[in-house]
């Protein structure tokens, strides 16, 4: 995606190519799990993560394992957000979608299966304290289940074919897709034990950098070229979803989206004094200049 992602999405991938998945039960599970996480997304989350951790002075193999669980968590809502019962897509990550391939039930519990292998992932890890684990997955299942994601989901779900609120927007953005980035973000936090106004600026950082990816990713379903999102093109329109171009107009989104990359280059300023923050300063620019 960008040069000054490149490095961390190698070490992240090598890390995540080593990760076992196989299990006694030997069936198609597995591949259909690989299939998945193995099809090359963007890596954003775990990069989020481990760029933090380096902003911070810490060493990024502390993260690793958290950013492997994340990107589990995140492959798997992207597996059941693809379902007939859901956006009912057929492509991602360049391919065909999971159930397309293995058929709805294996793909429903390759989620459920990816899900639960991040929290093992977790417990496992070597290179942080226990006290640290337990925070980090309690944080993971906020951000993760129905306070975070999986209610944003829902939110989601249930504004198709209605006319809603530019708040109750922002809040489906802010749980769907806001609450994993903001994960990414306040795990680096934790795991770097940051001081309080270090931590509430980055928290509120991290809240901006998710409304900008996920409005760019409305723009991106409008506006995209097919052979470069790998995802189907006008999957909203076709499923009458309220997104921020379904309300404001391509227009005014890009305006919207230009405020809060702003919003996001100021929060960081506030950190030059102890950080270098130019590497977060140019990931928050291509979150909203992508053409992926
Ligand atoms: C897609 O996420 C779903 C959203 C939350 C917008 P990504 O755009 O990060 O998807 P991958 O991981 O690169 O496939
Ligand atoms: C999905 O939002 C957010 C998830 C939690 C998966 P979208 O439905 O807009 O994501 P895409 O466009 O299918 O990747
Ligand atoms: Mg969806
Ligand atoms: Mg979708
Ligand atoms: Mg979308």
């Amino acid at each position: 995606m960008s040069q000054i992602m490149n490095s961390y999405v190698d070490k992240f991938t090598e890390s995540l190519n080593q990760t076992k998945l196989d299990s006694v039960v030997n069936t198609q599970l597995e591949e259909s799990m690989r299939y998945s996480l193995l099809a090359g997304g963007k890596r954003i989350r775990p990069v989020l993560l481990l760029m933090t951790l380096s902003m911070l002075k810490t060493d990024i193999n502390k993260g690793m394992e958290t950013a492997k669980a994340l990107e589990m968590i995140h492959t798997y809502s992207l597996i059941h957000d693809d379902l007939p019962a859901m956006d009912n897509d057929d492509y991602r990550r360049g391919m065909k979608t999971n159930h397309k391939i293995y058929g709805d039930a294996t793909a429903i519990l390759a989620g459920d299966a990816l899900l639960t292998k991040a929290f093992e992932l977790i417990t496992k890890d070597t290179y942080i304290e226990a006290d640290d684990k337990v925070k980090l997955i309690r944080l993971l299942s906020e951000s993760a289940g129905h306070q975070g994601m999986v209610g944003g989901q829902v939110l989601d779900m249930e504004s198709e074919n209605k006319e809603i609120s530019l708040d109750t927007l922002r809040k489906i953005h802010r749980y769907k897709t806001g609450a994993l980035i903001r994960f990414s973000v306040v795990a680096a936090c934790t795991i770097a034990k940051v001081n309080s106004k270090t931590f509430l600026l980055l928290d509120s950082f991290s809240q901006e950098l998710g409304l900008i990816f996920q409005i760019k990713d409305d723009l991106l379903d409008i506006e995209g070229d097919f052979d470069k999102i790998g995802k189907s093109v006008g999957s909203d329109v076709a499923n009458h979803k309220s997104t921020y171009v379904s309300l404001l107009g391509k227009t005014n989104t890009k305006v919207a989206l230009e405020q809060h990359v702003n919003q996001a280059l100021y929060l960081l300023e506030q950190l030059e004094d102890q950080y270098n923050t130019e590497e977060l300063k140019s990931l928050t620019k291509l979150f909203a200049n992508r053409e992926n």
